[in-house]
């Protein structure tokens, strides 16, 4: 089999779906690899750094792609009309993609895939289950996005993280509240604690309040009855009722006053990220504050930030940095890699050498999208007339 690696076109990426580690393992298993020449320099990665690990350097994405069996690629590919390069009209029917696809974000490019033959696997529906652990690329990705989103509010805060004790006197350690108590926003409680900030943290789920006070962090909750229902059955927040949404802003409006630093992070999955400071919150903190919003790219947790900008509203910095994971590409793509790789071995069969995909198997079956010229996902199928009368 072919496998195949574009550079990534979309604006703010820098990363790469493989890395020369994850090239020889590919190689190893009897699999043939071709990488687009440039597609690792944002990563830090040379065309010769592929090259020694045995890959195929090729300068047309065309010629690429024309006899690629899978093409991996960290976000979806370009269609017609969204860049230089319409990218899925260059894979050849009968193709695999496999890629974080996003298909809520851009709901017709599911229909394409199936139109263009080629069966499209979303990384980001792998199922959040132990045998999955090392395939989950929403954790990797999010755990050094939080990690960074830290790191990006002690640059632009004005002061110190931690308490510093000097003959000149003392510095006042900054109070850090973590929106979203998720896999970013605890690797970001874990990253402001080892900064020396004191955090606090909330969450809809009530598993967050362990997980945070285990940090060493405060968890702040809302008093509802409606927590004990807030987690679906695959571990993420619902939507919250309206009482619950008011008595959450009252809460969060009597914290953050007191704050310097907000990390948000809060998401529910397929729907607009909800609002959890407003303006009036972000006119309650001093000049000087410092805002990340990690959900900016899903309509933001804060009312007032702005995609790719950062923005000043009466001296409190709000950060809308796009592609958080992106800022450390170097560390991301390896990850990336290594989830893929971890998705892909297990239908390469050690003898033969052939890879083909379970596709009963359940890891498989959550990510398939398109398959044979149909959407076959259950949430983008279209619904055929039995199940209409049904409904
Ligand atoms: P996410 O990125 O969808 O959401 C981030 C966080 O925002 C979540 O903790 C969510 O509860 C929170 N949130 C949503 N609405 C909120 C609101 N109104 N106010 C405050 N917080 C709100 O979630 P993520 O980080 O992908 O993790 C979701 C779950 O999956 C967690 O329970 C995590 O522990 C679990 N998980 C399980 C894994 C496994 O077993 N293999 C691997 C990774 C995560």
């Amino acid at each position: 089999m072919k496998i195949a690696v574009l550079k990534e076109r979309r604006e703010y990426e820098k990363r790469v779906a493989v890395t020369p580690e994850v090239v020889k393992k590919y190689i190893k298993l009897g699999q043939a690899v071709a990488i687009e020449s440039g597609a690792g320099l944002a990563s830090r990665i040379s065309d010769e750094e592929y090259a020694l690990a045995g890959a195929t350097i090729v300068t047309d994405p065309a010629a690429l792609l024309a006899d690629a069996d899978i093409l991996l690629k960290v976000q979806r590919p370009l269609l017609a009309g969204e860049g230089e390069l319409d990218e899925l009209s260059l894979m050849k029917s009968g193709s695999t993609i496999i890629s974080v696809l996003s298909p809520f974000s851009c709901p017709e490019s599911v229909e394409l895939y199936a139109k263009a033959g080629v069966a499209a696997m979303a990384m980001e529906f792998v199922p959040r289950i132990t045998r999955a652990q090392t395939m989950d690329v929403l954790s990797s990705q999010s755990n050094l996005a939080g990690y960074r989103a830290v790191l990006e509010a002690a640059f632009e805060y004005e002061r110190a993280m931690p308490m510093m004790m000097t003959a000149a006197g003392t510095v006042a350690p900054a109070k850090v509240m973590v929106l979203g108590a998720g896999v970013a926003g605890l690797q970001a409680i874990a990253t402001a604690k080892r900064l020396g900030a004191i955090v606090s943290a909330t969450d809809v789920r009530p598993v967050a309040k362990e997980q945070v006070e285990s940090l060493g962090a405060k968890f702040v909750m809302v008093d509802s009855e409606e927590m004990a229902n807030a987690e679906t059955d695959g571990g993420y927040a619902k939507e919250m009722s309206e009482d619950f949404k008011r008595k959450q802003a009252e809460l969060v409006a009597a914290t953050m006053a007191k704050q310097d630093i907000a990390i948000c992070t809060a998401l529910i999955p397929g729907r607009k990220a909800p609002t959890l400071i407003t303006d009036e919150m972000v006119h309650s903190m001093r000049p000087g504050s410092v805002i990340i919003d990690l959900a900016v790219e899903q309509g933001g947790n804060c009312t007032l930030s702005k995609p790719g900008e950062v923005v000043d509203v009466n001296g409190v910095a709000i950060v809308g940095h796009m592609n958080m994971p992106a800022r450390l590409a170097a560390d991301t793509s390896s990850l990336y890699s290594r989830n893929l790789y971890n998705f892909i071995e297990p239908h390469i069969n050690t003898e033969s050498q052939e890879l083909s995909f379970d596709w009963d198997d359940e890891i498989v079956a959550a990510t398939l999208l398109t398959q044979n010229g149909k959407v076959v996902h259950p949430q983008f199928a279209p619904v055929n007339a039995d199940q209409k009368q049904e409904a």
